[in-house]
């Protein structure tokens, strides 16, 4: 195996913001201070999030819902090779990521959501609740997602957090993608900013 091109850069970088969105938000959740911050940080997030899910049917191999939203037999068998410490090894996310991911995208619409319509003064102390309930259930995937990524890297042997920001992981040259898309990532800032300006002004 070769180190070949799996991820697009929409990928790479709606990754990094998502996650650095998500981790702002959390420090900034209880400031006054820095509520503008907070409503950003969300807003980042959902932007990411909501560019994620086309790009899910229209983006580059591994981008795709179909290559990796897999069945519970296919998460049962990749688990099973999991705690016989011998998983096996996938180009692109293995099919327990996959549904980590769908439950992150997801979690990501919902908390960034209700966050929006608090700041709007809709919803109450129900959706107050509602949104803190769902920032924690995705802090939660978050821990999750962390725990296979790192128990992912030592058991393949393959620095899979540098993969993330190189989008090289080890394949067969028959499997690299073609392109990394780089002009998707500039309609991806060009989303998340339109998506920013909406929500804080
Ligand atoms: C420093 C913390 C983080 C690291 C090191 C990290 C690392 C990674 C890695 C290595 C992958 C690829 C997994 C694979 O090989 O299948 C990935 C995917 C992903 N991570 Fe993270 N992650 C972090 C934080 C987060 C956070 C906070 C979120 C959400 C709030 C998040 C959401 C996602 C999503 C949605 C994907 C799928 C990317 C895509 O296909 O578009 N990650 N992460």
């Amino acid at each position: 195996m070769k180190k070949i091109l799996v991820w697009d850069w929409p990928v790479r970088l709606g990754h990094w913001l998502m996650a650095g969105g998500f981790c702002v938000a959390w420090l900034t959740a209880d400031s006054e201070t820095f509520r503008l911050v907070h409503v950003v940080s969300g807003a980042i997030v959902l932007g990411v999030a909501t560019f994620r899910l086309p790009w899910g049917f229209i983006g580059s191999r591994y981008a795709r819902f179909v290559d990796f939203v897999r069945s519970p037999t296919a998460v049962k068998d990749y688990l099973g090779g999991l705690l016989k410490l011998e998983p096996a090894h996938h180009a692109g996310h293995n099919p327990a990521a996959g549904w980590a991911i769908v439950a992150l995208l997801g979690f990501a619409i919902l908390t960034s959501l209700s966050g929006w319509a608090m700041y709007n003064e809709i919803g109450g102390d129900l959706l107050e609740e509602l949104h803190e309930a769902l920032a924690t259930a995705m802090l939660i995937v978050v821990f999750i997602h962390l725990a296979g990524v790192f128990s992912g890297s030592l058991l393949h042997g393959e620095n899979l957090v540098r993969a993330m920001f190189t989008g090289l992981k080890n394949g067969l040259p028959e499997e690299a993608i073609s392109s990394a898309r780089p002009l998707a990532a500039v309609l991806l800032l060009v989303w998340i900013a339109a998506t920013a300006w909406l929500i804080a002004t």
